[in-house]
Formats: structure tokens, C-alpha cells, sequence
């Protein structure tokens, strides 16, 4: 077991492992979609905010802890605070570990399936908003094709968990994370020159503050965690592979960084060729996949763009699932001594069988699409349920963990440990102590008040 530790092979390996759980679908699938639902602008300025103010040091914080401890979360919180309640932290970070895998790999497979629908050609050059349309709700409904999608993203991501993360992944995201990145830029490039992008560079980039609500704070905020990976534990896990010496801050700011800037050039790829082909903002989860093939229709080489992108983007959210699940598998073995095949084998079947109602939640079930009371479909009121609010729990909790049980002089010590310099320590340790927990407290009470979960 304890071979098993310390495993990325530098300070780089270890940024690009971490980068690599950071960036995914969450920037170039969720982050427009949220983005489009929430109104726009003002969404993405709050979460521009959120990310600094907020996630970056919850980052920090769960870099160190795993660090210092070299457990996994639940693990890492019996040894900090052994004989006390807070291990649930941990747990409850393992189950949503679960939850979101069990979703994400759905989305994921959407990817697989339509990087094989634009090499067979399925996108013709003529391709308007509404032909897309119906050929994204035609595969999403189709029941077996779907299940099919999510068993074989699945198998890939226990195939690769299994393996140990292994330098195959680290070397292999070396050059495809840059490509992917690469190719953003050139598909943005097009959508924002085409005619009409003007009201979509509006609609994402003009803010009208007066219509910020703590709702939308509430989505912001989620959408932070989430994109950066953050309130489950799974920086805590990729933590404790960390060598001694790293400098965690530059790792840390190295990882928001790059997932930022993900997220906001993939915002600029779609809005504007959403606002030129008509195509609402409020499109919900279906929103990239509808819009991504009308550009690839509307670029020399669409073919060749769009079976690169849906493969690119299908190993950046393999990266991310590799991360999910690494939490679940890290939790069983250190803490039940299970074999990691075993482990392995038996997470990824729960994942699977969990996503089922999520895979059949866009159209293939009538009643799993539209849940009653909530107006929602299954895999939409999950992401909400996990991907929202319990990473916000979570990351409220480990804030109030490192500030007032750990102790900041803790963190403080283990940042600088090897001489290592930690600058913004003050700024730190004062966003960690006051404005995080105020701020995720202010946001609850407001919506229960108001009911305004959703
Ligand atoms: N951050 C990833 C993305 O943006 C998803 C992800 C991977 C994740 N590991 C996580 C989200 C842990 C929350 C918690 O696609």
C-alpha cells in the first residue's frame, strides 16, 4: 500500500494529471449549458469570482490535506481528527464520487457516440439548428444505443483505473490536452466570425447585474467546484500522490488556471454560433451537442474538426472519470484492504447500473425525462442534486475543517514544508476562514427561503 504513493513523477506529471481531472466535460459540457440556462454574462462573471475567491483556496486546502495525511479522503480525516464525526466529510465525498460518475460517464458516452456519427458522416455540410437538433434527440432516445455509449465509457475508465494511473495516461495527455486546446481556439475562431455572433458575444460577455440572484451565485458556485474537481475528495486523493517538495500554490494555480481558461474559451466557441443559428440558450444538457456539429458543417475540414474535437474531448472526460473513480477505489483499498481489481470492477458496475436512469433520462423514458414535481429529467436533476449542492456542502465542510480543527497554522506548515514559499498566506487563510463559509451560508439560507433550489 504504501508503494502505491507518491506516484506522479514530477511536479509536472502531477499538474497535468490534476489539470487533466479539472478539465472536462465540465468546461466545454456543462459550463455552457449552465451558463445558457442561467442568463448569461452576469452567470459568468460570478463564476469567474467563485473560482478565485473561493475555489482556488479550497484547492489549496485539500492539496495539503491529502498531502500531509496520504490517505484517501475518508482516510485523511480519521487521521486529523480521529474519534470524531468528520470522516462523514470523506464519505459523503466518496457517494457523490459515485453519483457524478454515474452521470458523467452518460455525457461521456454521447461523445464516443458522436465522435462515430461525424466519421460516418452523419453531418452534412447542410447542416441547419433544427436537422441537429433532431439527430441529438433521435440518439439520446434511443434506449439501447445510450446504455451502449455508457457501458463502453465505463469499461475504458476501469480499464485505465485498474492499471494504476499510469504514466501511459500522463504521457498521453501531455500531447492531447494541448491539441484539444488548440482546436478550441481555431472552432472558436469560426464561430465567433460567424454572421449574427455578435448578440452571442452579448449574451456571454455584456453583464446586466440586475438580474444576479443568490440562485444564480448558487449555479455559479457549483459550477466552480465542479469544473475544478473540488468537494469530493478528489484533490484530496490526487493530493496525497504528491511529492514532498512540490510547491503546492504554483500547482494549484497551474490547475485553476488552465481550467479557467478551458471553460471561457469554450464558452466563446459556443454562444456565438448559438445566437447565428437560432438556437435557444436554454437548450439544457443537449446544448454542445446540438450546436458543436452546425460549425463543424460551417468549416473547411468539418469532418476532419469534428471527428478530432468529440475524440479530444471524449480523453479529456476520461481524465475526469479516471479521477471519480480513483476516489471510490483509493476509499476501498486503503480503508478495507480490497484488491484494487476488485475494487475496481465492482465500482464501475455500481456507476453503470446507477447511470442507467440518467442514460434513459433524455427522451428514451418518458417519465425519467420529466420528473414529476420537479419538471426535470434524471440526469439533469442529479447534476443539480451532486454536481451543485453537495460539492458545495462538501466544500463548505473542509473549509470549516482546515480553518477550525485542522487549524490554518497546519496547512500553513505543510504548504511550506521544504522551504517551500507560500506569498498570499494571509489572503488565504482569510478567504478560507470567513468569506467561504459566510458565502456557501448566505447562499443556503437565501434559497431556502425562497425555495428557489433550482
Ligand atoms: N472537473 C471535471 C470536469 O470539469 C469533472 C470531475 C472530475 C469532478 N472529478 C471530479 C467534479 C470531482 C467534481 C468532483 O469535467
Amino acid at each position: 500500500m504504501l508503494r502505491r504513493r507518491g506516484k506522479w513523477g514530477s511536479q509536472l506529471g502531477f499538474i497535468l494529471a490534476a489539470a487533466g481531472s479539472a478539465v472536462g466535460l465540465g468546461n466545454i459540457w456543462r459550463f455552457p449549458y449552465m451558463t445558457g440556462e442561467n442568463g448569461g454574462a452576469p452567470f459568468v462573471f460570478i463564476y469567474i469570482l467563485c473560482v478565485i475567491i473561493i475555489g482556488l483556496p479550497i484547492l489549496l486546502a485539500e492539496l495539503a490535506i491529502g498531502r500531509h495525511t496520504e490517505k484517501n479522503p475518508v482516510g485523511a480525516f480519521k487521521n486529523l481528527a480521529p474519534r470524531s464525526g468528520w470522516f462523514l466529510v470523506g464519505l459523503l465525498g466518496v457517494a457523490t464520487g459515485i453519483g457524478i460518475l454515474s452521470y458523467y460517464a452518460v455525457i461521456a458516452g454521447w461523445t464516443v457516440g458522436y465522435f462515430f456519427k461525424t466519421v460516418t458522416g452523419a453531418f452534412s455540410t447542410q447542416l441547419t439548428a433544427e436537422d441537429s437538433k433532431i439527430i441529438f434527440e433521435t440518439f439520446v432516445s434511443n434506449p439501447g444505443l445510450v446504455m451502449l455509449c455508457l457501458f463502453v465509457f465505463i469499461v475504458m475508465t476501469a480499464y485505465v483505473v485498474r492499471g494504476g494511473v499510469s504514466k501511459g495516461i500522463e504521457r498521453w495527455s501531455k500531447i492531447l490536452m494541448p491539441t484539444l486546446f488548440i482546436m478550441l481556439v481555431l472552432l472558436t475562431i469560426r464561430s465567433v466570425t460567424l454572421p449574427g455572433a455578435v448578440d452571442g458575444l452579448r449574451f456571454y460577455l455584456q453583464p446586466d447585474f440586475s438580474e444576479i440572484t443568490l440562485t444564480t451565485f448558487a449555479k455559479a458556485l457549483g459550477q466552480a467546484m465542479f469544473s475544478m474537481s473540488l468537494g469530493m475528495g478528489a484533490m484530496i486523493t490526487y493530493g496525497s500522490y504528491i511529492g514532498k517538495k512540490e510547491s503546492l500554490p504554483s500547482s494549484a494555480a497551474w490547475v485553476c488556471f488552465s481550467d479557467l481558461s478551458v471553460a471561457l474559451i469554450s464558452g466563446l466557441m459556443i454562444f456565438p454560433a448559438l445566437f447565428a443559428m437560432n438556437i435557444s440558450p436554454e437548450e439544457g444538457p443537449g446544448l454542445v451537442f446540438v450546436v458543436l456539429p452546425t460549425i463543424f458543417a460551417r468549416i473547411p475540414g468539418g469532418l476532419f474538426f469534428g471527428t478530432g474535437f468529440f475524440l479530444l474531448l471524449s480523453v479529456a472526460a476520461l481524465t475526469s472519470t479516471i479521477s471519480l473513480l480513483e476516489v471510490v477505489v483509493a476509499f476501498l483499498v486503503d480503508q478495507y484492504r480490497w484488491s484494487r481489481t476488485k475494487a475496481v470492477v465492482s465500482m464501475s458496475a455500481l456507476a453503470f447500473f446507477v447511470g442507467i436512469p440518467s442514460a434513459l433520462s433524455l427522451g428514451a423514458s418518458t417519465w425519467l425525462s420529466n420528473i414529476p414535481f420537479v419538471n426535470r429529467g434524471f440526469l439533469d436533476l442529479f447534476n443539480i442534486i451532486l454536481g451543485n449542492y453537495s460539492l458545495i456542502i462538501g466544500s463548505f465542510l473542509i473549509a470549516l475543517f482546515v480553518s477550525y480543527k485542522w487549524g490554518i497554522r497546519a496547512v500553513v506548515a505543510e504548504v511550506r514544508r521544504e522551504n517551500n514559499i507560500f506569498y498570499f498566506r494571509r489572503t488565504w487563510a482569510f478567504l478560507i476562514r470567513y468569506i467561504t463559509p459566510i458565502a456557501i451560508l448566505a447562499i443556503f439560507v437565501y434559497i431556502m427561503i425562497t425555495g428557489n433550489y433550482f
